[in-house]
């Protein structure tokens, strides 16, 4: 048997294969540099940046571990667009394969100006991060509404020419709505989900464990609450989907391309592996060559209820 194909389209986006790096795992690329081979994958999505830099949530704890996963509020520190392209996109371009950018901003038109700035850039894809649980303003204030989100989806679309990635929050009654509003007004592709809302507390001081009080909720735990939304989108939009949450192995990534993702990313697994996503790909294709399957896209949403 020929190898099977792989490839995935998000726009004019070509990737040889289902597999990106999430948002805000991998950073702009620099510290995992060497530690995996990066260029394999289909993407890989860097830091979300807004037009200013941020120095994010005050230190302290911006993360705790929890029982089936871990809680994190970074606050979207980030150097700035202007640094951001400067800086940084120039290294993370020579992993050789699609980079995509990971924009947000706290109001409309900041995330335009992003994508603006971006427009003329090496990325091949921009993802609009209107889904972050750490941020005061903006963030996911965008995305647990249909109307505000498409408001940003539009204002993106109408800046650039490359492909939009929406990237959703599960912290919504009706997370394919919000999809659908997307997808209308004019996004290439849906990812999810960004975290869950959560917090912990610590029983001695009474004080939440995260210095900023609350955060977002990754890890095992979540993996069957992101599968079944990605079922749920699945069902309610044409575009690609875009599945993440705690793929740690093929079969992990599988279950979200049966229940209708396109393309998977790999988010938090990358801090005990760095060379998940390669473990990750490896399986898919063993998966595809063991069961006689000539295309990943057969599967793509092959659930039977
Ligand atoms: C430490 C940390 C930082 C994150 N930063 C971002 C970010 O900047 N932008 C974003 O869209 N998502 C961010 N996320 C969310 C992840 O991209 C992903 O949606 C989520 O963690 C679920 O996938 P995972 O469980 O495989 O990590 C972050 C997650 C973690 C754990």
């Amino acid at each position: 048997m020929t190898a099977p194909d792989t490839a995935v389209s998000i726009g004019s986006m070509s990737m040889k294969n289902p597999v990106m790096i999430a948002s805000g795992i991998f950073g702009y690329g620099d510290e995992f540099r060497g530690l995996a081979e990066y260029g394999e994958l289909g993407a890989l999505v860097l830091k979300t940046v807004t037009r200013q830099p941020r120095e994010g949530n005050p230190p302290g704890h911006r993360t705790v571990e929890t029982p089936a996963g871990m809680l994190n509020a970074i606050g979207l520190e980030n150097v700035g667009l202007e640094a951001f392209v400067r800086d940084k996109l120039p290294a993370a371009l020579e992993y050789g394969t699609n980079i995509v950018a990971s924009i947000a901003g706290e109001a409309v038109e900041e995330f335009a100006e992003c994508a603006r700035a971006l427009d003329g850039t090496g990325v091949a894809a921009i993802e609009i991060n209107i889904s972050c649980p750490n941020v005061k303003k903006g963030g996911m204030a965008f995305g647990v509404d249909a109307g505000a989100s498409a408001e940003v989806a539009a204002a993106v679309r109408a800046a650039t020419g490359k492909p939009i990635i929406a990237k959703l929050t599960p912290n919504v009654t009706d997370i394919a709505g919000v999809a659908v509003a997307c997808e209308r007004a004019g996004a290439d592709a849906v990812s999810l989900v960004n975290t869950f809302s959560a917090m912990a507390i610590d029983v001695e001081s009474r004080r939440p464990l995260l210095a900023a009080g609350s955060g977002g909720l990754s890890g095992p735990a979540i993996r069957p609450a992101a599968v079944y939304r990605v079922y749920q989108v699945a069902q309610a939009v044409e575009v690609p989907v875009i599945g993440m949450g705690v793929i740690w192995n093929a079969s992990d990534a599988l279950e979200f391309i049966i229940a209708g993702a396109s393309a998977v990313a790999v988010g938090t697994a990358l801090y005990a592996d760095p060379a998940a996503g390669n473990r990750v790909l490896n399986g898919i294709r063993d998966y595809l060559e063991s069961h006689s399957i000539a295309r990943l896209s057969d599967i793509v949403g092959s659930v039977e209820l």
